[in-house]
């Protein structure tokens, strides 16, 4: 049964050996596996283009924020090697969402693509604190007051809820219920997901797999209680029953 919620597994792996035991272990269930900067710098791009020719459900999250035109080129890319979901950072600006749009757009019109990926804004990185967050704004935002995390999280998902190259938002157990509140149908994918019983690691704020279903989470990013699991594929079958 398809569930309202994705289930994502963070394959934060350093080689392709690691990554591939693991979709062998969990094959057959409903599951997106996203690739990080780690596991993509050493697996390159054939490798990825090999699964989703496969028609594996791959999330390409390599964090992209440059210039225009190098991001919308660069999402151009992910979406040739088939990705269904790519992220870029939301401080990058509208003009570098509107590039994207265009690039897509005429990828599509020209037949170089047949489908858009979902590209995913990420507002604040959870890893700042307020402080930290605080110093480095004013360090390159001098004029008029300083947004802390929370309003610009708030301001970001605006952003990506009214542009029409964004389809979503990466946010924290802490964000989804404001931005879903005000954002309803602004697609959310929440990590810092902990079933009951695991251990937080360095994740903060956790939330359980029912909670944040219940709290109307698009999609869910679980690594670790999944990855470094005895039996990893009872794992995300308890996460994926209990989903709604
Ligand atoms: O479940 P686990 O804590 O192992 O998941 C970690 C994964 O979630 C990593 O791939 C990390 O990049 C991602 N992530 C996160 N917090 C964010 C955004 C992404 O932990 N705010």
């Amino acid at each position: 049964m398809s569930k309202n919620t994705d289930l994502v597994v963070a394959m934060d792996y350093p080689t392709v050996a690691f990554a591939e035991a693991l979709m062998e272990q969990l094959s057959g269930l409903p599951i997106v596996y996203k690739i990080g900067l780690e596991l993509f710098l050493s697996s390159g791009t054939e490798w990825v283009r090999k699964q989703t020719e496969k028609g594996t459900r791959i999330f390409l999250d390599l964090k992209f924020h440059d210039i225009p035109n190098t991001v919308g080129q660069a999402v151009l890319q992910a979406a040739r090697l088939g990705a269904e979901f790519t992220t870029v950072h939301l401080c990058g600006g509208k003009t570098m969402l509107d590039e994207i749009d265009i690039k897509l757009q005429e990828a599509i019109l020209s037949g170089q693509i047949q489908k858009k990926p979902r590209v995913l804004g990420v507002t604040v990185l959870t890893s700042f604190k307020e402080e930290d967050w605080i110093a480095a704004m004013s360090h390159v935002a001098k004029v008029g007051s300083i947004r802390n995390v929370e309003e610009s999280t708030m301001h970001f998902a605006a952003l990506a809820n009214d542009h029409p190259a964004i389809g979503g938002v990466v946010c924290s157990p802490q964000e989804i219920n404001a931005i879903r509140s005000k954002h309803p149908k602004l697609y959310t994918m929440v990590p810092g997901i902990r079933p009951k019983g695991f251990k937080a690691h360095d994740q903060g704020r956790i939330m359980t797999p029912a909670e944040a279903s219940a709290s109307g989470a698009s999609a869910i990013v679980v690594g670790r209680p999944i990855t470094q699991a005895a039996e990893p594929r009872l794992v995300a079958e308890q996460i994926l029953q209990e989903m709604v």
